[in-house]
């Protein structure tokens, strides 16, 4: 919806007039390339999308914290002094989880009504929450800093960690830094090359040379998803830990080059261990290279690397499926579609594909038409503008 609707709505439900309203805002994103890498201290290299969670925000005089969205009916209320209780909370968990652990971390947490706007959609693989949960950590750290005479902006790569943290601990999701920072210090144009180790960055231009991202939602109902993700950050850590014994100094599967792989790789016993730990290695491989053509404008060389990447993730790490295979099955059928892979945690949720801008018609109408014919029901399109990292909207 758009500010002036989301502030009118604010105006319904919670009253009083429009003086004292704040806005504040956090995008989804798409990974182009590096998956699952990041809890493996390895490469990332995501875009924000202009897809976001806007808050409409005023601050109140008491403990509490009322939550509302355009798109649902819930309201809910926390108490401030009572943040660790929301656990069970079917929609409103993870704005408490946000000022729980800000709470924690030593943060000012100030009564206000909130009311959220949400177009990035949720459980697509496009990080509906780390949109929320950056959004919400901004506006509740803002205040904070604004209570306590703290001048100058808000560290947006502690909010992305802090995201993180309630995300691990409060809503007991193991994910890694990926989605909250690339919600956190995206920029519109860019996509963010990130070392997930040390969390260095570069942004680099997406120079698309007339073509579209085109982002393809299965539209499955994911379930399991959780524990068949914790299940591969455990193999990822066993591949490690046998690596280890005998190169003792890597601290992550990220920091492995192919080569010490290849030379080392008949230290690790499980066989499917084996292969989670060569995805890794090589997708990082993957992002470098990428990374470099993109540079160069090499689309070509980025889209076979998407490709690789997708097959990777199909047949080593085993996270894509009937669905997201069909996609990416169809979509590299069509003329003009330079490259196409699965984005996100898998199991359902998004591809994302780079076409040529005079293809993408062609692409939505037969991409849709196949995968409808072959899994049974619709799949929705979005042609993707990239937009801003986590910021306050002044009107
Ligand atoms: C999810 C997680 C991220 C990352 C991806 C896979 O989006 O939240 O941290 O691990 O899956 O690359």
């Amino acid at each position: 919806m758009e500010i002036k609707d989301a502030k009118k709505m604010f105006l319904e439900i919670y009253g009083g007039d429009d003086k004292n309203l704040r806005f504040f805002a956090s995008p989804g994103r798409v990974n182009l390339i590096g998956e699952h890498t990041d809890y493996n201290g390895g490469f990332v290299f995501p875009a924000a999308l202009s897809m976001r969670t806007l808050i409409v925000v005023r601050k109140r005089d008491d403990n509490i914290i009322n939550l509302a969205a355009t798109d649902l009916p819930d309201r809910v209320t926390l108490d401030i002094d009572n943040l660790e209780s929301y656990k069970h909370l079917k929609w409103g968990d993870y704005q408490a989880a946000v000022a729980y652990t800000l709470q924690q971390a030593g943060f000012d947490i100030v009564g206000c009504d909130m009311l959220f706007d949400d177009t990035t959609p949720h459980g697509a693989g496009l990080s509906s929450s780390a949109a929320i949960e950056v959004a919400t950590a901004l506006a509740f750290a803002t205040f904070s800093n604004e209570k306590n005479g703290i001048t100058g902006p808000v560290d947006m790569v502690y909010m992305a960690k802090l995201g993180q943290k309630a995300e691990n601990e409060y809503i007991g999701v193991n994910c890694g830094i990926m989605d909250q920072f690339a919600s956190a210090m995206g920029r519109e144009g860019h996509a963010i090359y990130l070392d997930c180790k040390d969390l260095s960055y570069e942004l680099v231009p997406l120079n698309m040379k007339g073509c579209k991202i085109v982002i393809s939602n299965t539209n499955k109902k994911r379930s399991l998803q959780t524990s068949k993700y914790n299940e591969r950050r455990s193999q990822c850590e066993e591949a490690l830990a046998n690596l280890q014994t005998v190169m003792p100094d890597k601290e992550f599967l990220g920091v492995i080059t192919p080569e010490e792989f290849e030379a080392n790789k008949h230290v690790i016993k499980n066989d499917v261990a084996r292969k989670r730990a060569a995805h890794v290695i090589y997708e990082c491989d993957r992002v470098h290279k990428s990374t470099e053509a993109l540079k160069n404008s090499d689309l070509v060389t980025f889209g076979k690397l998407m490709i690789d990447s997708h097959n990777s993730l199909r047949d080593l790490y085993e996270v894509t499926g009937e669905e997201l295979d069909t996609l990416v099955e169809e979509a590299l059928k069509i003329d003009g579609v330079i490259g196409s892979r699965m984005t996100g945690a898998g199991f359902g949720g998004c591809t994302v594909s780079i076409v040529k801008e005079e293809a993408v018609d062609t692409f939505i109408e037969k991409v849709g038409k196949a995968y409808k014919e072959r899994i049974g029901y619709d799949a929705t399109f979005y042609v993707s503008e990239t937009g801003d990292g986590g910021r306050e909207i002044k009107l």
